[in-house]
């Protein structure tokens, strides 16, 4: 027995849009403690959504205690584990101060909405023609560069500490890992090209800060992060029940859920069902630019090795709309409720949901949407609404898909799922009825967990080839079969399709 070598695990914090958690993952990928928190979704404004930095700080300090006294309660030991990797909701902007440290402002949250006039004053900008050629990304309110325009055009307190030289950003991972590996006391300020790329400043081919991007946004005098690859040794964890254990693998939640869904083939997909949903294709070791709406992002880039690229299209409301049918509508207590409520009606009974509420992300782009019901009748019960917000989230994964299909060129054979929604049996039938495939989802489903897990192990030694990956969530997958006929799901989409058109231009520019 004493010969046997001690087990190893690593340990991933996934900070996602609306909740916290840490999980300790074993060699084989499977989750051994964890723990979860929410935090408070700001909305000052409609189309406003802001974070408290600080909060999102304390909630992974929560998050780290609390998994770390269940994995030692299981009577394991701390030097057990060899590493963390950080995982994170993309583009969200947080802004503070290099001596105090101290956000400058709330993180103004990827789906907010205020950027729309800075998106109009950006697209007039001489060079703003080229933009998209060098980062893979339009110009829309989503991305960061944008959110931190608009903080220097609004914030005055970011404004002077900007004209110091005092104003350092980050997007979610560089300030958790700043702030985790000591802060103002010699904190590492970096971040990895699967983030970065979400910022509309990196250079999508040499993965560095591109100054003709900085220049275009006018954002010379800020402190950037450093760019790593996704899996290395950044630093270690300076306080708390994780002192000392190297973090060492960073990576954005979209990319993070395709490397745990082991999609490491070009032509390999998975689509995440969060707060929002993110269908990403890999491309390989090319970037592909889009012709049809998607985005060019980084897949992952692990240590020396050449990165990998994806095709995206993202969705900006998902999970979220079934948020609000709870918190702001009140027609169910829990989300889970929807699956049964969706599932006891045959059809949405002429009801479609367009969920715009931040706009309409890919393949649209539209942000002169806002969320729209159309065909309610007397008929109409909450059990249809509830079918039609799940019919929206996967309408839209449809109209992502048909784009992939056309840039790719070569047609999806299966859907990998993963993330929250696809608990609901009855949202994943849909699915594919939808789209006219066959659907999969591993039993586990902490796949973006798991993927930081795994660019932290890398870079630590716990696996070193992507092979001896390949046994981990292979068990126990559920598999959802097209099961209406293609003229009644043509007819589905097509009322979808009108009803987007009759939604755009609510806002009038
Ligand atoms: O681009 C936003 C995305 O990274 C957020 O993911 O899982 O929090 O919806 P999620």
């Amino acid at each position: 027995e004493g010969d046997s070598p001690e087990e190893v695990f690593v340990g991933a914090i996934d900070q996602g849009t609306t909740s916290t958690r840490f999980i300790i993952f074993d060699r084989n990928g499977q989750p051994q403690a964890q723990h979860q928190v929410e935090f408070e979704q700001i909305y000052p404004k409609p189309g406003w959504i802001e974070h408290d930095p600080e909060e999102i700080r304390s909630s992974v300090s929560t998050v780290l205690s609390k998994a770390t006294k269940n994995f030692l309660d299981q009577g394991r030991r701390m030097r057990q584990l060899q590493a963390v990797g950080i995982t994170n909701q993309r583009e969200t902007t947080v802004v503070w101060d290099a001596e105090t440290g101290r956000p400058l402002y709330n993180a103004i949250v990827w789906a907010d909405t205020r950027t729309t006039e800075t998106v109009q004053q950006l697209k007039r900008r001489p060079g703003s023609d080229k933009i998209f050629e060098l980062c893979g990304l339009p110009i829309t309110t989503y991305f960061s560069a944008v959110k931190l325009r608009w903080i220097l055009d609004h914030v005055e307190d970011a404004r002077e500490a900007y004209n110091e030289g005092a104003l350092m950003f980050g997007t979610i991972d560089s300030w958790l890992i700043w702030n985790f590996t000591g802060g103002i006391n010699g904190g590492i300020h970096v971040t990895d090209p699967t983030n970065a790329s979400r910022t509309m400043l990196m250079n999508i081919r040499t993965l560095q800060w591109d100054q003709e991007l900085i220049d275009f946004f006018d954002l010379g005098k800020v402190i950037l992060p450093e760019i790593l690859s996704s899996s290395e040794v950044y630093g270690k964890m300076s306080t708390g029940p994780l002192a000392g254990i190297p973090i060492s693998g960073c990576l954005g939640d979209q990319s993070s859920a395709l490397v745990g869904q082991q999609a490491f083939n070009p032509g390999d997909a998975k689509n995440t069902y969060g707060t929002g949903c993110f269908l990403l294709y890999n491309t390989g070791e090319t970037p592909v630019l889009s012709k049809n709406g998607l985005l060019t992002t980084v897949g992952y880039k692990f240590g020396d090795k050449k990165p990998v690229y994806a095709l995206e299209g993202s969705i900006a409301v998902a999970g979220s709309s079934i948020k609000w049918l709870r918190d702001g509508l009140g027609l169910i207590k829990e989300s889970s409720e929807i699956s049964d409520l969706a599932a006891s009606v045959e059809d949405a009974g002429g009801v479609i949901f367009v969920p715009a509420f931040s706009g309409l992300f890919a393949p649209y782009w539209r942000d002169d949407v806002r969320g729209t019901m159309l065909g309610i009748t007397h008929y109409t019960t909450k059990a249809h609404i509830c079918r039609a917000t799940l019919e929206a989230i996967c309408f839209q994964a449809k109209a992502i898909l048909d784009a992939m299909n056309k840039d790719s060129g070569t047609p999806l054979k299966v859907l990998k799922v993963d993330g929250g929604v696809t608990n609901s049996d009855t949202c994943m039938q849909i699915q594919s009825d939808t789209i006219g495939l066959r659907v999969e989802r591993p039993a586990m489903r902490e796949t973006t967990a798991l993927g930081a897990a795994i660019a932290a192990g890398f870079a630590v030694g716990v696996w070193s080839d992507f092979s001896e990956l390949s046994s981990i969530n292979q068990e126990g997958k559920d598999i959802f079969e097209p099961a209406i006929e293609e003229s009644v799901r043509d007819e589905r989409f097509g009322l979808w399709e009108r009803a987007v058109r009759q939604s755009c231009g609510w806002l009038k520019r």
